[in-house]
């Protein structure tokens, strides 16, 4: 009877907990027990872990969030002390493999973690769907349903206001999530980090819509995006992070757009946020999950360590994890043409 222990790191998003359920009933059907760490790698080095049945799972196909816990703790950046401990818990608990769901630097982490001796399947997961070598990542889907139905509602506001609405959704990097709210959503501008913003091009595009009788505009931002001639993100630091979180680009887009043209807007801010990463996981995302957790157990028991479970072209397959780590992947060609024709995607 084999063994592997399962974790999810990074920020958590909708459809972790479908994976975790699809990796403990395929690893059932193969007689294979599955011990879940908590809070990602920090549960390895301290050994906190649970052990997973179908009988702690059978529910948790619609839950949002992760039942592990989840963080973006690395026990191989220097530390050998924790790194060891982590190599030291995964041969205490006799286990095969190692299932590692997260994101882009999770991802490096598991590498990280396959080069000091433990068989690692990643899998998977951002709301941002920008981790190379898979077209897609658990928790995109939901999200955009969320910052697309968030655009609607927001819309009918607007529209009676006569408001100028600049929506920020999230995506730290790149923006995915933008741009395809930004389509399903009808918003009348979409602003990224692909491209830096260009005020006075946004302005414009008001006023031509207003000039056809348009007096509200939907502007979605997503969260990375600078501005031309200053690439500088809007967030903060907290004490003890290493990361900024980022948050405020909408609200100096709105003081841009009124120092252009004082008074002329009603202009209005909405920042949705980590609504985008709560709740269930759509329809879509289940499966996702589920099929990516049942895959990698398969993986992990037939040797194919070392790789990370990806979508190409409709199908699940694997990536080599040395591909995947320390990349990103930038919204797709064919979506941003896309977004143009529908929005104006560079105001
Ligand atoms: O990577 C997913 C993500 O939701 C990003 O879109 C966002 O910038 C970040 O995580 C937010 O994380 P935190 O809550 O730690 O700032």
């Amino acid at each position: 009877m084999g063994s592997i222990g399962i974790m999810t790191c990074g920020g958590d998003c909708p459809g972790l907990n479908a994976a975790i359920r699809g990796a403990v009933y395929r690893a059932s059907e193969r007689h294979t027990t599955v011990v879940g760490f908590q809070y990602g790698f920090e549960g390895l080095y301290q050994d906190r872990s649970i052990p997973l049945d179908r009988e702690n799972t059978w529910d948790i196909l619609n839950r949002g969030g992760s039942i592990l816990g989840c963080s973006g703790e690395n026990p191989f950046r220097g530390d050998d002390a924790a790194a060891d401990a982590a190599v030291a818990t995964f041969k205490r608990h006799k286990l095969d493999a190692l299932i590692v769901i997260g994101g882009n630097s999770s991802m490096g982490t598991a590498l990280s973690a396959e080069e000091r001796g433990i068989p690692v399947v990643g899998i998977p997961k951002t709301i941002d769907n920008d981790v190379e070598g898979t077209d897609v990542t658990i928790g995109f889907d939901t999200a955009v349903a969320t910052a697309a139905e968030a655009i609607d509602r927001l819309r009918t506001t607007a529209e009676s206001h006569s408001r100028v609405m600049i929506v920020e959704t999230m995506g730290r990097d790149f923006g995915w999530i933008a741009v395809a709210a930004g389509i399903a959503g009808g918003a009348d501008i979409v602003l990224t980090p692909e491209e830096p913003v260009d005020v006075s091009a946004v302005g414009k595009t008001i006023r031509s819509r207003q000039d056809r009788g348009k007096e509200f505009t939907i502007i979605v931002i997503g969260e990375g995006a600078t501005f031309k001639g200053k690439a500088v993100q809007y967030g903060s630091h907290r004490p003890g992070e290493g990361y900024m979180h980022l948050s405020g680009v909408g609200a100096a887009l709105a003081d841009r757009l009124e120092a252009l043209e004082p008074g002329r807007w009603k202009l209005t801010v909405s920042v949705i946020g980590h609504l985008q990463r709560g709740g269930p996981p759509s329809a879509t995302d289940r499966i996702l999950a589920s099929r990516f957790g049942a895959r990698a157990v398969d993986e992990a028991l037939d040797g194919g360590h070392g790789n990370m479970v990806a979508v190409r072209d409709g199908r699940i397959t694997v990536t080599p994890l040395r591909e995947v780590a320390g990349k990103l992947k930038a919204v797709d060609a064919g979506l941003l043409r896309d977004a143009h024709t529908f929005t104006s995607t560079t105001g």
